[in-house]
Order: C-alpha cells, then structure tokens, then sequence
C-alpha cells in the first residue's frame, strides 16, 4: 500500500424534481423556503463521476471540470472541502477506531470531475456534482453518516442525489441548517414500472443561474411566497402519498402542476425569467393531448431551469410515447431540437 497517496472514484446520478426547490431563506447556508421531493435517477443514466486523490507530493487544491482546470476558490466548492476535512478531523481526534488514520486530512486534494451529459444546461448538474464530490471525498476520509447536509451546501438540490430512489429535502426550522437535510421515502424498487425520459431540446447553458434567478424570484415574486407558504406543504404530503400507493395519475398531475407553478413564479419575477421556449410549450401541448386521447394520464412533464422536458411515464407508454414525439418533432426536420440516443460526452475513462 502506498502511504503516501489515496485514489477514490465515485458516480452519482442526477435528481428530477417533482416538488421544486426554489428560494433559499439563508443564502449562506443554502436553506430553502419550502421542501422539495424528487426522483433519483438510475446510476448508468445521467451522472457524474468524479475522482479524488490526496497525496503528500501535491503542493495545492486543485478541480479539472469535463478535462479543463478549474477555479478551485469557488465559495461553495470551498466550503465542501472545509465541512469534509472538519468532519474528518473530528472522528480522527475522538479515536473512534473504526475510522481510517489514513490519508493525512492535510494533504491536499485533486478532483477530477466529469458529467456524460450537457453540464448547467438545467439539467441539475451541479446536483450530481456536489454529491459525487461529497461522497467521493468522505470514501476517502472513511467517513459515514448524515452528508446531505454538506452536499446541500455545495447546491441545494445536491443534497436529494445522496439517495437513490424518491427523496425528500426537509426544508427544517433551524438556523444552523442541522434538520435541512435528504430523507429517502421509498428506494427505486418501490415503483419498477417507472420511467424517466429527457428530451434535450438544448444543451446550452442557461442564461438565468439558479442562484441569482431564486434571489430576484424571493425579493420580488408574491406568488413564491404563497406558493411556498400555502401550496408546498399539502403538495407534498399529497405526492408522498402517490408515491407510497403508485398512484401514477396523481404522481403525474401533481408533478405538471408543480413545474407549471414553478414556472410562473419565474414569470411573476421581476424582471421575469424565462426557462421554457416555443418547443418546451409544444411538449407541454403535445403530452396534454395525448393524456387526453387516452382519457387517463399516461405521461407528466417537467421542466427545471431551462428548455428541456424530463418525461415521467409508465413502462407499458414509453415506447408509443416515443413514437409519437419523433412524429412531432422528426429528428432530420427539426435542425436539432431535439436529440435522441446517446448522451452528447462520453463518460471519462476511469
Ligand atoms: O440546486 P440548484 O441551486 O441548482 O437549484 C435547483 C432548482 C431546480 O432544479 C429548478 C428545482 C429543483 O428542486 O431541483
């Protein structure tokens, strides 16, 4: 064994909301104003997959992003990296003897990091990102327990991809943050019929970031306020629900309704934002209809910060669902609005 270095390399899987997080109440600590639910995806679907290595012989930090070097000051990639190397410490001083002594939590860190899929495209990147590093850096240090507390301080929705299957984020009372964590409320076995389909109707980034898009909405939108206040709380007992009895109808219609609020708050900010285009809009149209052919609801959008839909469905609809959107939008007429197949990066070689 070399004493000198430690190598770890995790994957982690990106989280579609279906109650959306949008506000924070403490900028500093990521605390948001109203709890959110979502659905983790499948591991060899959209992820993240990020190496760490400490070494006596490195001289700094350092994080490449996708193969390109990267600003490692960034506040809330320092404040990861400080709550990390803290926790570390303190199981190391209390000579719990379950706790690796190695690697040394002085030596410094190498993070190489990589998405198989369009990066801050509004396609919650950042979420897999906080929790890969999160995790991969507390296999490093031996360490176990509650981390969505600090992956939630990298990015707030980070904190739902700690767990797999359907997640909870407690938005919690405190000021210190210590109840604002990720619950799981049912593994993915739970509902094995479920499916998750992304329609990339642009992979640029988006022109509003998440973080100062929720500070303008928080100052200045008085339907986020009702919405987080007066909404959110029964929404999300009546999603644990659907969940808890795979009452796909309800999963669905609460999870468009909730997309579509979120949406008007984005509207009802001032200045207004605008994530959805024409082609989100059209697939809004086209699922309605087709939920409306069938007399029963079949398929569910979703929409986060930016253009591109996230499907919900049924095993059974997937594939005519699918037919019917290349019906729509056929992939050599549409000059790439849509994409189909394989992720646009290769995932990096491990
Ligand atoms: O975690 P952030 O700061 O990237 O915010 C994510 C916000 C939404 O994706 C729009 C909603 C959500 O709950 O994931």
């Amino acid at each position: 064994e070399d004493r000198n270095m430690a190598v770890v390399t995790c994957s982690a899987p990106v989280n579609i909301a279906v109650i959306k997080y949008w506000g924070k109440r403490d900028e500093e600590a990521i605390l948001p104003i109203n709890s959110s639910l979502s659905v983790t995806l499948h591991q060899d679907q959209l992820k993240t997959t990020t190496t760490v290595a400490v070494s006596r012989d490195f001289k700094e930090d350092r994080i490449w992003l996708n193969g390109t070097e990267d600003n490692i000051t960034h506040p809330r990639l320092q404040t990861c990296l400080r709550e990390i190397r803290r926790l570390a410490r303190k199981r190391r001083n209390s000579g719990d003897e379950n706790c690796n002594t190695f690697p040394t939590v002085s030596y410094k860190v190498h993070i190489c990091s990589a998405n198989n899929f369009p990066t801050a495209a509004g396609l919650a990147s950042s979420a897999a990102g906080y929790a890969c590093l999160v995790y991969a850096l507390a296999k490093l240090y031996g360490l176990e327990g509650e981390l969505s507390e600090i992956a939630r301080q990298g990015s707030g929705s980070a904190c739902r991809s700690m767990y797999g299957g359907f997640v909870q984020w407690v938005m919690g009372e405190k000021t210190d943050g210590s109840d604002s964590i990720a619950q799981q409320i049912k593994p993915e076995s739970h509902w094995p019929e479920l499916r998750v389909l992304i329609l990339v109707v642009s992979a640029e980034r988006k022109p509003v970031g998440s973080t100062t898009g929720m500070q303008t909405s928080v100052k200045t939108s008085p339907l986020l306020k009702h919405r987080a206040e007066k909404i959110v709380p029964e929404r999300m007992k009546e999603m644990t629900e659907a969940i808890q009895c795979r009452d796909f109808e309800s999963f669905a219609q609460i999870t468009m309704k909730e997309s579509n609020q979120f949406h008007a708050t984005c509207l009802d900010t001032f200045p207004p934002i605008f994530y959805l285009n024409n082609i989100s809009r059209r697939i809004i149209n086209l699922v309605h209809k087709y939920n409306s052919h069938h007399g029963e609801t079949r398929v569910a959008y979703t929409f986060d910060a930016g253009p591109n839909a996230v499907i919900y469905t049924l095993h059974q609809h997937v594939e005519e669902f699918v037919e019917v959107v290349k019906h729509f939008f056929p992939p050599e007429e549409n000059g790439g609005h849509i994409r189909y197949g394989r992720p646009r990066y290769p995932p990096p070689p491990l």
